[in-house]
């Protein structure tokens, strides 16, 4: 039995482990044949040889169990050396990653303005009837509050609806000269194909002492930003009306796809609706406190312009985290 001893003191994994004991202890092992002796013996004899097999059999059980336990431990580790990380290894498949189309169209945005001189402000997400509807121009029962799908709290709160309270909330903090734009997420109760219940949107307020700002200078930057943003296309101001401008326009540009021809993507007419705009409304600068003042303010759906840039059929493909699809907008 010395030989086994040695041979499980020697054993360097659990395979040649599991071997020797099967030697000892199988079917056919040594000490199984030992006690298949024992009925070839009687008496006295058979006792104490019984007695002396069993013995053994404790002590090769615990060694064998002592030996194994420590076996599976240098198992466990090796296995962890195995699978460790070499941070520091050089990895020639780097995937870099990008920004999402609509942050890079935000941006591209954003550039246009700051150049322009206008400052950022925000606001917050959760607003108040008052900034987001009322200060608007927008009374309670107003039938155009009903364009916008609006998420409601219990406590009169509200997900904004659109960038426009931010207006309402920089003419109450400051006087003017104002010229800032708004960017930020907005929320309304819509799931299409060009609809998703958030998306993006930048607001513009332009706000002077009275007879400095004009109806022409609004015209001016917002040609100016879409010929930066889309490049050589024609831009049109179609009269239009939101509760909080007057006079209002909605401003079109040629169709960027069929070139002002007609095509499926502007539904036929050579032109696509890009921006909302106007003179402000003297309700929202009396809403304000505001006195012997002029201004101009825009608002625009930043994933409408992402979809149009880079040519997305399926708004809410952009909001599905699909690494293949945004792969392509590198
Ligand atoms: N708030 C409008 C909307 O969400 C967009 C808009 C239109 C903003 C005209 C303006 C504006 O500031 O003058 O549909």
């Amino acid at each position: 039995m010395r030989k086994y001893q040695d041979l499980i003191n020697e054993s360097e994994n659990l395979k040649d482990l599991e071997k020797i004991r099967v030697e000892i202890f199988g079917k056919k092992g040594i000490l199984t044949s030992k006690f298949q002796e024992l009925k070839t013996l009687n008496g006295n004899e058979k006792r104490e040889k019984a007695q002396q097999l069993n013995k053994i059999k404790t002590t090769f059980t615990k060694f064998i169990a002592s030996k194994k336990e420590i076996l599976e431990k240098k198992a466990i580790s090796e296995k962890m050396r195995e699978s460790a990380v070499d941070v520091s290894l050089f990895d020639s498949h780097n995937e870099v990653g990008s920004l999402h189309p609509v942050s890079q169209t935000m941006d591209k945005i954003i550039e246009y303005f700051v150049s322009m001189n206008f400052s950022i402000s925000e606001g917050p997400l959760i607003e108040d009837d008052f900034h987001n509807f009322e200060a608007l121009n927008l009374p309670k029962h107003h039938p155009a509050r009903d364009m916008q799908d609006t998420f409601y709290f219990n406590d009169s709160k509200l997900l904004r609806t659109h960038t426009s309270p931010v207006q309402i909330r920089t003419m109450q903090k400051i006087k003017p000269p104002i010229r800032m734009i708004s960017p930020g997420p907005v929320f309304r109760r819509d799931f299409d194909l060009t609809h998703t219940p958030m998306f993006h949107q930048v607001e513009g307020l332009v706000v002077e002492e009275e007879g400095k700002v004009s109806f022409a200078n609004l015209k001016f930057i917002l040609e100016d930003f879409l010929h930066y943003m889309f490049g050589d296309v024609e831009v049109r101001f179609r009269p239009s009306f939101f509760p909080f401008t007057e006079p209002s326009a909605e401003v079109d540009i040629s169709c960027i796809f069929c070139k002002g021809k007609g095509c499926r993507v502007c539904s036929h007419t050579g032109w696509l609706e890009v921006l909302g705009s106007g003179m402000i409304d003297p309700n929202v600068f009396k809403a304000v406190g505001y006195e012997n003042v002029s201004g101009y303010a825009f608002g625009l759906g930043v994933e409408r312009f992402a979809m149009l840039l880079r040519e997305i059929g399926d708004l809410r493909s952009l909001f599905e985290g699909d690494l293949r699809l945004l792969e392509q907008f590198r």
